[in-house]
């Protein structure tokens, strides 16, 4: 059984799409939630929509690429749900430019927020999540499998990956255990124009063996499980939510 009664869970950029799914999906299975976003009416908006769901949500506005602002978020989460049992690293951005021309800033800004977003709100969650607190970042296949022309999103997803190992590694022994979900393609989200495509959906679904993209509400429930007591003996883990296209390598070899 999945369920996380009595939880306290914090959810990065859930303004929309995948973050906005778990934060449902984690007061459906029985946590407060408090929604960050970059976006405060974003956040809010969410917070709203899990309150009028029957749950209960907090917003806490604020960009978690800014250290002084990650703690800042952190603390407001802490104080609004009366503590933190959980917390998602799912804030990411990706900068279309190949590597032969992003600049140092392009590529700061990437590493910043795709990666070290998710450093920040851990170590400023770590007080609150020691003696039993879980650690959910969501990486990509794109860490696994590079995808063509971000370069420093793929690299920055890897870095999410090698990250959470890290963690779970180093904070095993205060009983954090820290684990990744790494979505494939996902479609209804504002990550990106193919993102946002009905048609860009329908033609890359036939390259997934499960013969369809993935929805944020396919995500949601396996961050629910790595949350929850169902999960207390994984740490460090990754797991694919891909509908089977990280396997499909051969698939592109004529016959
Ligand atoms: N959509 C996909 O195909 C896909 C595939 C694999 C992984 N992912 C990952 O899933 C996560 C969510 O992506 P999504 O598809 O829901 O995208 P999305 O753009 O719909 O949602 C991302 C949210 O993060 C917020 N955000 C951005 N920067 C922020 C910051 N610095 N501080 C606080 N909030 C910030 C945005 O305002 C937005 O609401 C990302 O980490 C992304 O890399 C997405």
């Amino acid at each position: 059984m999945t369920e996380l009664t009595d939880g306290t869970v914090l959810v990065t950029g859930a303004g929309s799409g995948i973050g906005a799914a778990i934060a449902h999906a984690v007061a459906v299975a029985g946590a407060a939630v408090a929604v960050n976003d970059i976006d405060p009416a974003a956040a809010t908006a969410t917070a709203d929509a899990v309150t009028a769901g029957g749950g209960t949500a907090y917003p806490v506005p604020g960009d978690v690429a800014d250290p002084a602002t990650a703690g800042g978020v952190v603390t407001a989460a802490r104080e609004r749900l009366g503590g933190l049992t959980g917390l998602v690293n799912n804030v990411g951005v990706v900068r279309a430019a190949p590597l032969r021309s992003i600049d140092a800033a392009g590529w700061d800004a990437v590493m910043r927020i795709d990666c070290a977003s998710a450093l920040y709100c851990a170590q400023a969650a770590l007080p609150a999540l020691t003696g039993g607190g879980a650690v959910v970042n969501i990486a990509s296949l794109c860490g696994i499998h590079p995808a063509p022309g971000a370069g420093a999103y793929n690299a920055a997803k890897a870095a999410v990956i090698t990250l959470t190992q890290q963690m779970a590694l180093e904070w095993g022994v205060d009983g954090i255990r820290v684990n990744a979900v790494a979505p494939g393609i996902v479609s209804g989200t504002n990550f990106s124009a193919s993102s946002r495509d009905p048609a860009a959906a329908a033609r890359r679904g036939h390259a997934v063996p499960l013969g369809r993209t993935g929805a944020a509400q396919d995500i949601a429930p396996v961050v629910v499980f790595l949350l929850s007591d169902a999960a207390r003996y994984m740490t460090g883990q990754v797991l694919a939510v891909d509908g089977g296209l990280g396997v499909a390598l051969q698939t592109l070899l004529p016959t």
